[in-house]
């Protein structure tokens, strides 16, 4: 059974070299996640650093899930905004490695970070992802509102242009 949790900012900085490997593995892969290949786990570990730190400074919430005693999966909520959008999060970083995927662990990361945003006053939550990716076929059957697309977001791990599309979800 997997276990989902969210992690305290000690826990995170222990949980850093398997989040690595897992953002390490998305990138391979070729997910559209802030990173070109080539990417090594050894690249992911300032990234994660930085998080482990928002973390820290409630800047973040950081869940991950587990399979067999092993982090596989994780995804973020933003949660330090500007004054006038105390109730916003920004949904981040929704990873499962390549071999724990179709198990539905996505889909009980982003029940338990909307829970747990929930709780922590966020009554609103966006996300951007890749247009085309599998990610982008999974938010709406996770009840989240399509908004639209922005062209050359970003880039494709390979290299090449990637348009987003943005999402949003109302909590409660
Ligand atoms: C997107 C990603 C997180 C999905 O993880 P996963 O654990 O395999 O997803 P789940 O098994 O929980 O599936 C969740 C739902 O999406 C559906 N789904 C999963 N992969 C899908 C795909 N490729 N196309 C369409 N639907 C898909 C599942 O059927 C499931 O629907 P259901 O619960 O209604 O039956 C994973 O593919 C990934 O890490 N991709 C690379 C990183 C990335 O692009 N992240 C998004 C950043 S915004």
């Amino acid at each position: 059974m997997p276990d989902i949790r969210t992690l305290s900012a000690e826990e995170a900085r222990a949980a850093i070299p398997d989040l690595a490997e897992v953002l390490a593995d998305c990138v391979a892969g070729g997910a559209s996640v802030g990173f070109m290949q080539p990417y090594t786990p050894e690249d992911a570990e300032p990234y994660w650093l930085e998080v482990a730190e928002a973390v820290a400074g409630g800047g973040s919430l950081l869940l991950v899930a587990e399979l067999d005693g092993r982090i596989v999966g994780t995804v973020q909520v933003g949660a330090a905004q500007m004054p006038n959008q105390p109730h916003r999060g920004d949904l981040k970083k929704l990873l499962v490695h390549r071999s724990a995927r179709g198990k539905g662990l996505a889909r009980l990361l982003m029940e338990a970070a909307e829970r747990e945003a929930a709780t922590r006053g966020k009554t609103l939550l966006v996300l951007d992802t890749a247009t085309g990716s599998d990610a982008e076929a999974i938010y709406p059957r996770l009840g989240w509102q399509r908004v639209g697309v922005i062209p050359d977001y970003a880039l494709w791990p390979e290299g090449g242009f990637c348009d987003t599309t943005l999402f949003y979800k109302r909590l409660g």
